[in-house]
């Protein structure tokens, strides 16, 4: 099978079975993602779950719909909002990031790569999620639903954090030019309820078909852990 066609079956799949996340949409009647909103979705995320996060998100964007509210706010607020999600320094860089883009960037989010990975708290994974789902760009995005699909689907039985480099390069070049940020968040959505760690749904995988891991007994323990 070709590149185009993995992402072509995974492309088809997202759009009958998307889930309907609130960063995924909006403000208002814009249907192309507010890099603000997948910026505060994709740090929100980082160690929380979906579930965790929709309130928050929600609270969030009501309260300081763009980046510029954001970057007023005073800093207590935002840590009192914050509460319950954990991981504080995320809040701290937060604020950090939001005052950079208003200060520097005049209230826009670079469009780039390297220069979303120059911002405070933004490191590799949400430089790539921001740049693919935000504004197009065919970055190789990786979070844990994304390894362990690919993981599976080429049989990469090397433990982590070894397998990282084999993952990324049978990735890459599977990244669809058209739609790169769709295609990211279609492997998220696959791995969350389809590709599961445990008991996974093969049966109604979109990319079943050519898949090296459907059918064995040791799927489960794909990828493989580090040893101990
Ligand atoms: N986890 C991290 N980013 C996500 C996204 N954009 N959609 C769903 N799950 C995610």
């Amino acid at each position: 099978a070709t590149a185009g066609d993995f992402a072509g079956r995974i492309l088809n799949w997202y759009d009958r079975a998307a889930r309907d996340l609130p960063w995924r949409i909006g403000p208002g009647d814009r249907t192309v993602p507010d890099p603000y909103r997948v910026w505060l979705a994709e740090i929100m995320l980082q160690q929380t779950t979906v579930a965790a996060v929709t309130g928050y998100f929600l609270k969030f964007t009501a309260r300081w719909p763009t980046v510029a509210d954001l970057a007023a706010a005073d800093d207590a607020d935002v840590m009192a909002a914050w509460a319950g999600l954990g991981y504080y320094a995320r809040a701290r860089n937060l604020l950090a990031c939001a005052r950079t883009v208003v200060a520097a960037h005049g209230g826009h989010f670079p469009d780039s790569e390297a220069g979303l990975r120059a911002l405070p708290g933004i490191g590799d994974y949400t430089a790539a999620s921001v740049a693919a789902i935000a504004f197009g760009r065919p970055a190789v995005v990786i979070d844990a639903n994304i390894e362990r699909v690919l993981a599976r689907h080429r049989l990469i039985t090397t433990p982590l954090p070894l397998a990282k480099r084999e993952i990324r390069a049978a990735l890459a070049p599977l990244v669809p030019e058209d739609r790169p940020g769709d295609f990211a968040q279609a492997l998220m959505d696959l791995g969350a309820t389809v590709c599961t760690p445990r008991a996974p749904a093969c049966a109604i995988c979109p990319v079943m078909g050519d898949c090296r891991a459907r059918g064995r007994a040791d799927i489960e323990r794909i990828p493989v852990k580090p040893p101990k």
